[in-house]
């Protein structure tokens, strides 16, 4: 009984570990079907550029995968118009960020970044994992 309790404590900690690692790792593989939609042509390689003069690896870390201070950007990032909206006008601890600092092409730029990043190895190649 205290035996399987310790094995289920700790089967979490690997579980906490994995996700601060790489969170959502599992929730952004499949694609979004909003995301389909009329997405603006951009260039993922301006926009690798931009994330990172911009500073926005900073908080989402090099790969945009996520960091101890913001969330998990890619790759299946959230529909345009949803990103569009949530820099110019954040609603938590991120800063915003307006036309001055990130122009619209920017912004198709950056999103066409992260539509490029290649998807999170599946969780079954991870040797940590294996029985
Ligand atoms: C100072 C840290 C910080 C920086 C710099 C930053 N972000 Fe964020 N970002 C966050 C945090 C924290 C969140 C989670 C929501 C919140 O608290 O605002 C977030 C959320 C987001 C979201 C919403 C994600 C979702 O799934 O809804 C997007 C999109 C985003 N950031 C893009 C960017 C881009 C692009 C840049 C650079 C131009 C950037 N962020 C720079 C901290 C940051």
């Amino acid at each position: 009984m205290r035996m399987k309790h310790l094995r289920l404590v700790a089967i979490g900690l690997a579980g906490a570990a994995l996700s601060a690692g790489s969170s959502s790792a599992q929730t952004r593989t499949a694609p979004r079907p909003e995301a389909s939609a009329a997405e603006p042509a951009g260039n993922a390689d301006k926009g690798k550029m931009f994330y990172r003069k911009a500073g926005c690896y900073q908080c989402h870390s090099e790969q945009a995968q996520g960091g101890t201070q913001g969330p998990r950007l890619g790759p299946n990032p959230v529909a345009f118009r949803i990103f569009e909206r949530y820099l110019r006008a954040p609603t938590g601890e991120m800063p915003p960020y307006s036309v001055k600092v990130m122009s619209d092409q920017d912004v198709a730029d950056v999103h066409a970044f992260l539509r490029a990043l290649p998807p999170a190895p599946p969780l079954s190649g991870l040797p940590l994992l294996q029985p």
